[in-house]
């Protein structure tokens, strides 16, 4: 199998991840933080270890204020639902996921909270002017994908984080996109708070993710109880991580993406970005000279995070990703990606996108079968 769905969740994973989440499991499964016995505090060392691991990745000075998560669409539940108030107005974007738009809606439909989508051109571009047009009296939170998850276009991160800090408006980035491959500063982006998932850039099992959650920042936690930490308590621990750890964490989870962390830190993430655009560009080159194919994404490593987005103008996309896994064993991601607006924005909401997103593992001659592939799809037609 040629696997081209790292956006969704990445496949494979660097060795050190297979055993360092396996050897947690046979040498230290303890539960962290419930008890006192060497093996319990040795799964609670080691769950710490990861936090400041992913503390240093992020430069987030404080690893306490990172909590660990099952994926992204929790972390960033945490965020928008434990932040807002009633009366609150959200500015976003239209490239967002669905983990972002459907809590909104939600809020909006229950808690009397109000968001603005910001618009984008046809490739995704969004302009942070737009942004400052949009902020009211009672904006308080900004919420930007770092990267669309349809077709990898990169958002203004920096000016966005400028803009909310100026005018006192929390900034929660979705790092689902981009995390692993793009360098993030959570400082020099003026990141209030960052949800990102384990499971895909960072090269960690699934069942993983975290949020960031800048000091100063209070949240109401969405979940209660199963801290471990507090027993005397009735009411849930105001600390972090604890606040919004509710729950046995999933340790054996953790410790892999400290490897996959590890991963990336000796490779680079450079060097990983620079793997995944050789593919991207080759795909983006081939596919235009293949013709007959439609191409959403952009080719250019600082505009787009690891993803060709296409079609071929006249065959409907889930046709096209069904043909390339049944016939020549190729995983790629079509229809609607989770992101309703994004469609809406680039045009795709009746035909999908076929997405290709290669991870670290891919190699240039599965990349040229893939063209081979698309080749004799579009003879075929
Ligand atoms: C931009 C974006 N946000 C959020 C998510 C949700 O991530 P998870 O599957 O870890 O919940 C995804 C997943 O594809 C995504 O691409």
């Amino acid at each position: 199998m040629i696997y081209l769905d790292n956006a969704a969740t990445s496949f494979k994973k660097p060795e050190a991840v297979y055993e360092e989440t396996i050897k947690c499991m046979r040498e230290y499964g303890a539960n962290p933080g419930r008890g006192g016995h060497s093996l319990s505090i040795r799964a609670s060392m080691e769950v710490m270890r990861v936090r400041e691991k992913i503390g240093s990745f992020f430069n987030i000075k404080d690893p306490t204020r990172i909590c660990f998560t099952k994926n992204a669409t929790e972390a960033l539940n945490i965020g928008i639902l434990g932040y807002l108030k009633e009366g609150d107005h959200v500015i976003t974007t239209s490239m967002e996921h669905n983990s972002v738009i459907r809590p909104l809606n939600t809020l909006k439909r229950d808690r009397n909270i109000e968001y603005t989508v910001v618009d984008c051109n046809d490739f995704g571009e969004m302009d942070a002017d737009d942004i400052k047009k949009a902020i009211r009296p009672s904006t308080r939170l900004l919420v930007s994908t770092l990267s669309s998850n349809v077709n990898g276009i990169v958002m203004p991160v920096k000016d966005m984080g400028k803009l909310a800090a100026e005018n006192g408006i929390c900034f929660l980035l979705d790092a689902s996109q981009g995390a692993g491959s793009i360098k993030i500063d959570v400082n020099e982006m003026c990141i209030d708070m960052m949800a990102f998932p384990g499971h895909k850039g960072l090269l960690g099992p699934q069942g993983t993710g975290a949020i960031y959650i800048r000091d100063g920042i209070t949240l109401s936690p969405i979940i209660f109880g199963g801290t471990g930490s507090h027993s005397e308590i009735i009411f849930q621990p105001e600390m972090l991580p604890d606040n919004m750890e509710s729950g046995t964490l999933n340790t054996p989870g953790i410790i892999g993406l400290g490897a996959g962390i590890d991963y990336i830190e000796k490779t680079g993430i450079d060097e990983i970005k620079k793997r995944k655009h050789k593919m991207v560009k080759i795909l983006h080159e081939g596919m235009e000279e293949i013709g007959k194919i439609k191409l959403y994404s952009k080719n250019n490593p600082d505009s787009n995070s690891g993803i060709v987005a296409m079609n071929f103008y006249e065959i409907d996309s889930t046709e096209v990703s069904y043909v390339l896994d049944k016939v020549y064993n190729i995983a790629t991601r079509a229809g609607l990606h989770c992101s309703l607006l994004a469609h809406q924005a680039l045009g795709t909401v009746k035909s999908g996108i076929v997405r290709f997103s290669p991870g670290p593992f891919n190699t240039l001659d599965e990349i040229d079968s893939t063209l081979n592939a698309l080749r004799e799809i579009s003879n075929n037609m």
